[in-house]
């Protein structure tokens, strides 16, 4: 036990846990990317539930007291039925004397600090089509921050684009400007966009290119790392039960190979994963 777990559906993740571990470098990450199924974006509630809930047991079997839901799609669509249905009884079958399982996601990191993200009260939000759909964030930011008005705008081919490596290219630019342009025209007022999916920070550069400069384009991944930061210092038993080993192993459903080369994309090391097998 005592590693700090982090789920996405593919690689988009690691910006995600490379933000944790530039924060908080000394403890111990595994990572799992569910290559073989991705994107999830598209999906049903029922199989995104269905897949989310395979990855995050197997974390937490695999030695992970604490799990960090980093995908999107999964956290709005899954992470509460995980946290209301399963996780009581995987607490009693893998750690029946303790310590206390955690499954978190990056929703919430977002929504509580959104009051802090815009001056207009118009905030856009780019994302999966499951996201979108669920309207998780627009449910939260209005429990928080009522007074704010969220666009929601959903980007169904930029996951694969980017699973593909394709971060430039004329498919990709009309792919950006057409979810950018389409958002832009139905909030004027906007005058900051939150990347609400794991693997969108890569094409932050071409998104750039298709918004007003006022528009402050927000990442997650430090938002997450910081949450995070605070919680642990808030739960105090879960930090101890955490190991400090400052290294991470990285776990893919699908090929490996595939995975340590796409990995380069997202993370300035060069990592070897292994294929996850359970
Ligand atoms: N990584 C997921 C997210 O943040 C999206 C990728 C997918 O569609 O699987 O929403």
């Amino acid at each position: 036990m005592g590693k700090i777990g982090v789920f996405d559906s593919g690689m988009g993740g690691l910006n995600i846990l490379q933000a944790l571990r530039s924060l908080m470098p000394t403890y111990t990450y595994c990572y799992l990317g569910d290559n073989a199924r991705v994107p999830y974006g598209n999906r049903s509630f029922d199989a995104v539930y269905q897949f989310t809930k395979e990855c995050v047991y197997n974390l937490l079997a695999e030695g992970c007291p604490l799990v960090i839901v980093a995908c999107n799609t999964a956290s709005a669509k899954a992470l509460r039925a995980i946290q209301q249905n399963d996780l009581q009884q995987w607490q009693a079958e893998l750690a029946p004397k303790g310590p206390t399982l955690r499954v978190l996601g990056v929703l919430r990191p977002t929504t509580e600090i959104a009051g802090n993200l815009t001056r207009s009260g118009h905030l856009g939000l780019l994302a999966t089509r499951g996201t979108v759909e669920s309207n998780s964030y627009g449910i939260e930011i209005e429990r928080f921050f009522p007074q704010i008005t969220l666009h929601q705008q959903a980007c169904p081919l930029w996951v694969p684009l980017i699973e593909e490596g394709r971060l430039h290219g004329p498919l990709t630019e009309m792919a950006v400007n057409e979810c950018v342009e389409a958002l832009c025209q139905r909030a004027p007022s906007m005058d900051a966009i939150i990347l609400a999916c794991t693997h969108f920070p890569l094409l932050t550069p071409v998104i750039r290119r298709y918004l007003p400069p006022r528009i402050e384009i927000i990442e997650q991944g430090p938002l997450v790392a910081q949450a995070l930061k605070n919680y642990l210092v808030k739960h105090p038993d879960i930090e101890s039960s955490l190991n400090q080993g400052s290294t991470c192993t990285y776990y893919t459903t699908d090929d490996p190979l595939r995975f340590d080369r796409n990995a380069s994309l997202f993370l300035q090391e060069n990592i070897h994963s292994q294929r996850f097998h359970r």
